[in-house]
């Protein structure tokens, strides 16, 4: 069969870092291993019945069997508005200000493609989300890396970065809390955010995908809560975590219009809007009954103290993330993120992500999800427990 070459723009998207680890995983499941599932960020539980009822009556309405508005569905933007009102305070117009996304990743996939030009700067996060790395290559933008370190709580030291990147910069992404360090963000970051950005004309993108996941009664900050937020950057937010919705593909952007209409150019090019069903079952969720996100965010912490606890108990002196369902691992003196991660397979038969995975700052820690139940989670530390290198360093 004829072999047909990808384009240079696909031969250069980054390489998932991760494959080669999700394989060895495999490969210890087929010979029967019991291998305890930690690296991967999906969430375990099902989306909250009365948003699948939603559904369910939307599904069998003509009207949604046909094509939705190319920009989605107005009671949806308006479910947005509602949504950022009632959460956080913050108005917002829904004609003007939100955009409806295929989910958190397209939005942050597209964005470099709607600000900047071939060999414009972007500041990214590192360790961070790996796809931002793929929106900037398809971009043809040039990175700039804001280091996140532990002694800073993995907050961008904005002192770092020199002048001349802060010139050429158009466009920062952030997230917090943070994948995957598990850090949030504070006022005073996101004011000295704000004014940097009007300072140097940097639109701020601000990932709130883990906004509903804080810890020990801390409410995730929302970017356009704080006073001129939505004059310098937007945020994107989706429906993946806070309601057990990965698989549904929904999500939005909000805040600076400007940005907001140059997505939703971009998307009138790629897309129709979504099925009106699902964008019917994301308006109730956002709308509807708000308890199964308050029992959600008691869960994950449940499980972070499990995990945690278990962990120092030990003699792991391991940090606690404050949101995020990821908890962000210090390894070992003397091995690197992945020679940790292997030996947790090898020997334990428990997955962790290398931190080299998300970024050079990574390295020296393993990302571990709270993504299994308290019992496995206990189990995973039991087994930690009895490693012979674990044995040896503490
Ligand atoms: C930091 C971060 N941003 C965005 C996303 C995208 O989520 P989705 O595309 O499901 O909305 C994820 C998903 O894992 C994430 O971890």
């Amino acid at each position: 069969m004829k072999q047909f070459p990808p384009s240079e723009l696909l031969n250069s998207l980054p390489k998932q870092f991760f494959a080669s680890l999700v394989k060895k995983v495999g490969e210890y499941i087929s010979q029967g291993y019991d291998v305890i599932n930690l690296g991967q960020g999906n969430p375990d539980q099902p989306t909250p019945a009365h948003i699948v009822a939603k559904l369910q009556e939307a599904a069998v309405n003509p009207i949604n069997h046909k094509y939705s508005p190319f920009q989605g569905h107005s009671y949806l933007k308006k479910a947005v508005a509602d949504y950022y009102l009632r959460e956080y305070g913050v108005t917002i117009d829904p004609t003007k200000e939100v955009a409806i996304l295929f989910g958190g990743k397209a939005g942050l996939v597209e964005i470099p493609q709607c600000l900047l030009n071939p060999g414009d700067t972007i500041l990214v996060p590192d360790p961070g989300y790996p796809d931002y790395l793929s929106g900037v290559a398809l971009a043809k933008a040039e990175m700039v890396m804001m280091p996140l370190k532990e002694d800073k709580n993995f907050l961008p030291d904005y002192t770092e970065l020199n002048e001349k990147d802060l010139e050429k910069a158009k466009v920062m992404f952030l997230n917090y809390p943070n994948n995957p360090t598990g850090a949030v963000a504070t006022c005073e970051f996101f004011e000295e955010t704000i004014k940097l950005a009007s300072d140097h004309d940097i639109c701020i993108v601000h990932d709130f995908a883990y906004g509903a996941i804080g810890f020990d009664g801390q409410k995730p900050l929302s970017f356009l809560q704080l006073e001129g937020a939505k004059e310098v950057g937007i945020e994107i937010y989706t429906l993946s975590k806070t309601y057990n919705m990965a698989g549904w593909r929904v999500g939005f952007a909000v805040g600076n219009e400007s940005v907001i209409s140059a997505i939703e150019l971009m998307q009138d090019h790629l897309y129709v809007s979504l099925f009106g069903a699902v964008q019917e079952a994301a308006a109730e969720a956002l709308t509807g009954p708000q308890d199964c996100v308050k029992e959600l965010n008691e869960l994950y912490e449940r499980r972070r103290n499990v995990l945690i606890d278990g962990l120092r108990s030990l003699g792991w002196n391991v940090n606690a993330p404050n949101g995020s369902f990821f908890a962000w691992l210090k390894v070992p003196k003397g091995y690197s993120s992945s020679e940790f991660a292997n030996i947790l397979l090898d020997q334990a038969h428990i997955m962790v992500a290398p931190g080299i995975g998300f970024g050079e700052f990574g390295e020296g820690y393993v990302r571990v999800g709270l993504l299994s139940s308290e019992e496995r989670l206990a189990k995973a530390v039991e087994r930690i427990s009895r490693l012979e290198i674990f044995k040896k360093i503490y």
